[in-house]
């Protein structure tokens, strides 16, 4: 059978994460919220909008909502002034080599992203052409934890869920990789991405030789 393999962006093929964390960070001690990278690990992988609703949560913090749309639309200002200044040298380690692999394997290669912002962001990287198809946040109704992207994804690439493989940074995307179905495979810390059925370090991390086995293994 064909493997698909759907990448998360921010985090996993991109080095976004601090630029959220900046912009939310400034928005929050604004609003006179205190906050911290433990509390920034907790938004990674949730929308624009679910973001915005924790904060104020761990606040105890209720606003209009004029207001809150308006801080939405400051917080995505100040997100886009640093992505405007990226360039590729923010690919995360081995992202491409192992996307060029992938592709010299046969394998479909989707993008599954929470973010508005996914496309711009593939274009600054310059790494749109790497993409069979795009799912992101402006395509699903319902956010990661729920598997709504992966499955988009998996329909796109034309393979069923169970031959598919997920790359993800956050907690929320990879349940959403295992509520799909699909073996996850988390970047990043281990501590935390304990759920994920396999999880590295970083793409530098993962040889060729494990590639071929997510190709070659059935998943049961
Ligand atoms: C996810 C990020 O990929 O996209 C989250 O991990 C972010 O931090 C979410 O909130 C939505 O992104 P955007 O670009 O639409 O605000
Ligand atoms: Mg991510």
């Amino acid at each position: 059978n064909k493997k698909g393999f759907i990448f998360d962006l921010d985090g996993v093929i991109v080095d976004t994460a601090k630029y959220h964390y900046l912009a939310w960070k400034n928005l929050a001690e604004e609003l006179g919220i205190s906050f911290s990278e433990i509390q920034n690990e907790q938004l990674k992988g949730v929308s624009r909008i679910r973001s915005l609703e924790k904060i104020l949560e761990w606040g105890n913090l209720e606003i209009p909502q004029d207001k809150f749309d308006k801080l939405l639309v400051e917080k995505n200002e100040e997100y886009l002034s640093y992505i405007n200044n990226m360039n590729q040298n923010e690919i995360l380690p081995d992202a491409v080599r192992v996307l060029e692999y992938l592709k010299t394997q046969n394998c479909g290669i989707a993008l599954g992203s929470a973010s508005k912002n996914a496309r711009i962001i593939l274009d600054k990287v310059n790494l749109r052409e790497h993409f069979e198809t795009i799912i992101d946040g402006t395509d699903v109704t319902k956010a990661k934890p729920d598997p709504e992207v992966f499955i988009k994804g998996a329909e796109r690439l034309n393979i069923a869920p169970e031959h598919c493989v997920v790359f993800e940074d956050s907690v929320a995307g990879i349940q959403a990789a295992n509520a799909a179905g699909m073996v996850s495979i988390g970047i990043g810390d281990s501590a935390i991405l304990y759920e994920a059925d396999y999880v590295f370090e970083n793409f530098k991390e993962m040889d060729n030789q494990f590639i071929n086995q997510l190709i070659t293994t059935e998943k049961v």
